[in-house]
C-alpha cells in the first residue's frame, strides 16, 4: 500500500463534478486530465482515482483505496451483494454529504394500471439494483422475474424486455422521456463518504481526519 491517501470518485456522472468540487473546497489541489484515471494532488499526499461509481464500494471494501465518495444506493447494493455471497463488506460510512439526492423507484409504462407493488406479481422487472429490488419485493412477499441490466434500464419496457423497471430517479426526466411513471420509492439516497475498515498508518489516519473535519466545515458553511 502506498503512503499516499487514495480517494475514489465517480469519473463521469451525477456525482463527478460535486465530488471534485468538495475535495477542492477541502483544500486538495489537483487537476483532472480526462484521459487519466489518477490525479495527484500537488499540495498533499493524496491521489484521486476516477472510476465507475459502481466500482467504488468494492474498491474501498477490498482496501484498494482508502476513501470513496459514492451514492448510498450503490453502497447499499454492494453491501447486500456481499452479504448474499457470504463475503465481508468492510466499510464505514464516515458521513452523508449534501449532494447526489436521488431515489430508487419502481416505474411502469404510462398505460400500465398500477395499484400497489403486487400489480407486478409474476412480471419481469429490469434493474441494475437486483439486491435492493429483491429485498423490497421479499418484504412484501411478491414474486417477480429478474432482468438485470447494467445500463439502458429505462428502455427495457419499450424494447419488450421487461414489464417495469426499478431505477434511479433524480429529476424524473429520464422516466418521462421513456414513457414511464414512478409508482413506488424503494430507497432514498444521498452521496456519502466511506472508508475501508483496514487499519491505517497514523499519518494516513490523521490526514483522513483532517479531510473529514474540512468536509464537515464546508458542508456546515453551505447549509
Ligand atoms: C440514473 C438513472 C437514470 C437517470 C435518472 O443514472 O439510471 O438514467 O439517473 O435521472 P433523472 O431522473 O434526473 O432523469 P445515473 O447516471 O445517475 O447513474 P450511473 O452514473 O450509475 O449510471
Ligand atoms: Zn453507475
Ligand atoms: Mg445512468
Amino acid at each position: 500500500m502506498t503512503a499516499r491517501l487514495r480517494i475514489a470518485i465517480q469519473k463521469s456522472g451525477r456525482l463527478s463534478t460535486e465530488s471534485q468540487q468538495l475535495l477542492k473546497s477541502c483544500g486538495v489541489k489537483f487537476s483532472v486530465n480526462e484521459q487519466r484515471l489518477i490525479a495527484h494532488a500537488d499540495n498533499m499526499p493524496v491521489d484521486i482515482l476516477r472510476v465507475r461509481d459502481d466500482d467504488i464500494p468494492g474498491l474501498v471494501m477490498d482496501g484498494v483505496v482508502d476513501l470513496g465518495i459514492v451514492g448510498e444506493n450503490v453502497l447499499e447494493e454492494e453491501q447486500l451483494e456481499r452479504d448474499c455471497l457470504g463475503n465481508a463488506s468492510d466499510v464505514v460510512k464516515l458521513r452523508q454529504l449534501d449532494f447526489g439526492a436521488c431515489r430508487l423507484s419502481l416505474a411502469v409504462p404510462t398505460e400500465f394500471v398500477y395499484g400497489d407493488a403486487s400489480s407486478l406479481e409474476g412480471l419481469r422487472i429490469a434493474t441494475s439494483y437486483p439486491n435492493l429490488l429483491r429485498r423490497f419485493m421479499q418484504n412484501k412477499g411478491i414474486s417477480y422475474q429478474d432482468c438485470q441490466l447494467k445500463g439502458s434500464v429505462e428502455v427495457a419496457p419499450r424494447a419488450g424486455l421487461a414489464d417495469g423497471i426499478c431505477d434511479l430517479v433524480s429529476t424524473g426526466a429520464t422516466l418521462e422521456a421513456n414513457g414511464l411513471y414512478e409508482t413506488e420509492v424503494i430507497f432514498r439516497s444521498m452521496a456519502c463518504i466511506i472508508q475501508s475498515t483496514t487499519p491505517q498508518s497514523d499519518t494516513k489516519q490523521a490526514l483522513i481526519n483532517k479531510i473529514l473535519s474540512r468536509v464537515n466545515g464546508v458542508i456546515r458553511a453551505r447549509e
